[in-house]
């Protein structure tokens, strides 16, 4: 497995003439990988020639109070781990300034119809430094595929539509959320969770699935002790928000000062 720390140095391996009309499959991280990320590194390994990890930590996605400089950096086990599942290469830039290099540079507008709404009425200007640096990275790697993880739902809808919008010659597939055996939907920020409250958090998905309505998820959620920020229904793509109960229930909770998200076709 290569280890690149640099454009030049992607760049150089991507060229190799070994690798003329080979296709790559890319899984863009932030690190603190999991048995969720190695999924999508499986499915890029059944349908690519050739399979790419970055691991990023992406400042610009973070609001000021969110948790940028106590986000896991778990370098050393990524590896490790992504060595052990076969990928090709990582792309591990060296410093931010390897990714941005000016302050007063390009971004990308994601559509303000998928933004304004869920995550981006709590997190303003979030999906606006997720869809710059994943362009970023599709325009240094280059890959025929990339993959999400379904539990960022709204993440994954941005970020079609931006290839969508943007005429990228890239395939988005996305992979469904992969969930601890209680069902909590795995992610990084679980590891900010002690042992018991790892637990407890999967009542967040129990409770999404065992509910008929929203009302009533809403009311044993609160009264098991989640913060809901948001609980909402909505059709798969995002483009409307759904009256009755049928369609994708997505939810944003703190659990014991932690920030939750999942969501769940019903
Ligand atoms: O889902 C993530 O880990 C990040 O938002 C991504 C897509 C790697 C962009 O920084």
């Amino acid at each position: 497995m290569k280890i690149l720390r640099t454009r030049k140095e992607f760049s150089a391996w991507r060229s190799q003439k070994k690798f003329n009309h080979k296709s790559i499959g890319f899984i863009p991280t932030m690190g603190a990988l999991h048995a969720g990320h190695l999924s999508l590194v499986s499915h890029s390994r059944k349908q690519n020639d050739l399979t790419v990890v970055s691991i990023f930590v992406n400042p610009t996605q973070f609001g000021p109070k969110e948790d940028l400089k106590k986000y896991p950096r778990t370098e050393v086990a990524d590896l490790d781990l992504l060595r052990k599942s076969k990928v090709d290469a990582v792309f591990l830039p060296r410093s931010v300034k390897e990714i941005y290099l000016l302050k007063d540079e390009t971004k990308i507008q994601p559509r303000s119809s998928l933004t304004n709404i869920l995550e981006g009425r709590f997190r303003p200007g979030h999906f606006e430094g997720v869809v710059t640096v994943v362009f970023k990275l599709f325009s240094i790697v280059r890959p025929a595929r990339a993959y999400f993880g379904e539990k960022d739902y709204q993440q994954l809808q941005v970020i079609k539509a931006m290839v969508e919008d943007l005429f990228l010659p890239i395939q988005i597939i996305p992979v469904k959320t992969y969930r601890e055996k209680s069902g909590l939907a795995m992610s990084s920020r679980n590891r900010y969770l002690d042992s018991k409250s790892f637990k407890s958090a999967a009542d967040l998905y129990k409770v999404m699935k065992a509910s008929n309505t929203l009302s009533e998820a809403r009311k044993k959620l609160s009264l098991l002790g989640f913060k809901l920020q948001y609980l909402e229904n909505w059709n798969d793509d995002l483009s409307a928000s759904r009256a009755g109960n049928k369609g994708r229930w997505l939810v944003a909770a703190f659990y014991k000062n932690i920030r939750l998200i999942d969501n769940q076709k019903k």
